[in-house]
């Protein structure tokens, strides 16, 4: 240090060009690891915007045929699929949901159709979006969620999404022992070959607001009961050796940005692929900030997914997995 070439350490050499940027990133995207949720309203003959989700619509069966085809065209690597039922079919057990005239069984018949196999073609396991109270499970006397009595509409769920030709199924619900019987239930079906993607560690989370809004929710109360608590990161272990026991193929974090955490814990100690949902709220984060002219759109939604990619996250569901991925394939 007395021969006056101090700094003789510069990391900055390796960031001099964007050539040895880009050499050097330890972090890469791929279309293939982005996977779209994609809404699908029933009734409609025109998407519906989402306020919220500025960007984002309720889409018709037709436009979401066309949504699936262009994540194809773009590499992206699957689609995960939300049916909103009409207000008038909802009721208390969410009969839609099992139902294979149900909009998210119509739209996964209509999408496998569209694509066949080039898409991993994923569905919600869940019934908040099929009940008339917007609760993820059926009620018991006190009006309380019945873990059990649920169980059994996601096993019926589980057969019909996959009668209807998911290739995996999303169960969100945080309902305990969900994975088993999901998992019994396909496999009593002849559905061996339909995967899990659990939803593992799912916390209750302020930022799903606009997701009410993108489903017609009309869920009063919160979740806080079944969802786990934000000041917790040893029970999303404890999830996951569950939901890894009872046959889960994939598991999955859930919102992304504020657990980036908890997903590298969950995925140094993970043996199956680990997926990131950033969710609604994260998404008109992004969007709203930009739209104010506040940050940059393009380069925050990149850095988003780069930490949550560095963090652990095997693939992500990001409501921008079509731009991001043609971006990607453009060079960016
Ligand atoms: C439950 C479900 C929710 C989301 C995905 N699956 C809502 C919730 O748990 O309240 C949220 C997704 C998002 O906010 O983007 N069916």
């Amino acid at each position: 240090m007395d021969h006056g070439s101090f700094p003789g350490v510069r990391p900055r050499r390796l960031r001099t060009t964007p050539a040895m940027r880009r050499m050097v990133a330890e972090t890469r995207l791929d279309p293939a690891e982005l996977i779209l949720p994609a809404f699908v309203r029933e009734g409609v003959s025109e998407p519906v915007p989402i306020a919220s989700m500025p960007g984002v619509v309720q889409h018709t069966r037709d436009t979401l045929r066309k949504a699936a085809a262009e994540a194809v065209a773009a590499g992206v690597g699957g689609i995960m699929l939300f049916g909103v039922p009409e207000d008038a079919k909802k009721d208390a057990v969410g009969t839609p949901g099992t139902d294979p005239d149900g909009i998210l069984q119509v739209a996964l018949r209509d999408v496998r159709a569209e694509v066949g196999d080039d898409l991993v073609i994923m569905s919600d396991l869940c019934l908040d979006e099929h009940t008339d109270h917007g609760h993820c499970g059926v009620l018991d006397a006190d009006g309380r969620v019945d873990n059990d009595a649920t169980l059994e509409r996601y096993a019926q769920m589980a057969r019909a999404q996959a009668d209807a030709g998911a290739h995996t199924v999303g169960p969100s619900g945080m309902m305990d022992g969900q994975v088993r019987v999901v998992r019994e239930a396909l496999d009593d079906a002849g559905h061996q070959d339909v995967s899990i993607l659990a939803y593992t560690a799912k916390y209750s989370s302020a930022f799903y607001g606009p997701f009410r809004e993108a489903v017609g929710s009309s869920l009063q109360g919160d979740r806080k009961t079944y969802q786990q608590d934000p000041a917790n990161a040893r029970e999303a272990l404890r999830e996951l050796a569950l939901d890894v026991a009872e046959g889960a193929d994939m598991v999955m974090v859930k919102p992304a940005l504020p657990y980036l955490d908890i997903l590298r814990q969950i995925a140094d100690a993970s043996q199956v692929p680990v997926a990131a949902y950033q969710i609604s709220g994260e998404y008109a984060m992004v969007e709203a900030a930009a739209a104010n002219g506040w940050i940059e759109r393009d380069r925050a939604i990149m850095e988003t997914l780069t930490s949550v990619r560095r963090a652990g996250a095997d693939m992500i569901l990001t409501y921008w997995a079509s731009e991001v991925a043609g971006w990607l394939r453009g060079g960016r």
